[in-house]
């Protein structure tokens, strides 16, 4: 058989050519960076349930009219997606203080936001991913009024809906990245959810006890990541409720 051709390779995910032009085959990695890659560790299990968890949240958008690259899954690590232009910006949704925006502004971790904000950072690992402003966006053409409008949109309907999944199994969602691509359909262009959406790129809490349940786990070393998100997965129903510890790879396809 033809080996596929990787296309591109990032810290826990590897895209290659898909089998129809305008796809391509999204693989989830066991490997867990963190602080821009300076902490780096495998986490058996993880690719596996990041695959489930963003087939659950990419599939759930979809039948609520918010276009997503997501096509189908095809295994335990793999998914088909929709090739897009990524916007070389990080969108990131804030419902509670944590992490940079607490630093940044002094606010206690866990502080009621007034509202949710939208924050563009510039998707820049040798920069750190910066933080921009929306003047930087459009002067320098990382994308047009149009774009943010729709990216703002977009944000705040992925949050409205995650927001919604979370509190109904008792997590509150405290804030979370996505990204966003562009599709040419005809002369006409639009934008769509990408990469992923699975607790690599958000910050859970659960109501009760405040435990965290995502990658702030391994950030700051407060367990086992692979049980936390199996939790995640397992409130949600994507996995058998009896299943309370990591789920082996060979356990679910
Ligand atoms: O997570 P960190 O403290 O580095 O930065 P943040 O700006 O507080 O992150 C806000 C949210 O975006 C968190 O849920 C992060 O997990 C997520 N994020 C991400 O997924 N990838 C990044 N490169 C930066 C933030």
């Amino acid at each position: 058989m033809a080996r596929r051709k990787k296309l591109y390779e990032g810290k826990a995910k590897i895209l290659y050519e898909g089998p129809e032009p305008g796809t391509l085959v999204q693989y989830f990695k066991d490997d867990a960076t963190a602080f821009n890659a300076q902490k780096k560790d495998v986490i058996e299990g993880k690719g596996v349930l990041n695959n489930r968890l963003s087939e659950f949240f990419m599939n759930g958008l979809s039948q609520i009219g918010v276009p997503t690259h997501f096509l189908k899954r095809i295994n335990m690590r793999e998914q088909l997606i929709r090739s897009v232009e990524i916007i070389p910006l990080e969108v990131i949704v804030r419902n509670y203080a944590a992490g940079t925006l607490s630093e940044r502004l002094g606010l206690e971790e866990g502080t009621l936001l007034p509202r949710p904000i939208v924050e563009f950072c510039l998707k820049d690992d040798n920069l750190g991913d910066p933080l921009v402003a929306e003047e930087h966006i459009i002067a320098f053409g990382w994308a047009t009024q149009q774009d943010l409008d729709d990216m703002v949109a977009l944000a705040l309907r992925v949050n409205d809906f995650m927001s919604g999944c979370m509190l109904a199994v008792g997590i509150r969602l405290v804030d979370f990245k996505i990204e966003i691509g562009r599709v040419w359909e005809g002369d006409f262009q639009r934008l769509i959810v990408a990469d992923e959406i699975s607790p690599d790129s958000c910050r859970l809490w659960d109501i009760e006890t405040g435990k965290k349940l995502d990658k702030d786990v391994f950030r700051r070393d407060l367990g086992n990541l692979a049980d936390a998100y199996t939790e995640v997965a397992r409130r949600l129903g994507v996995l058998p409720t009896n299943a309370t510890h990591a789920v082996k790879p060979t356990l679910i396809n």
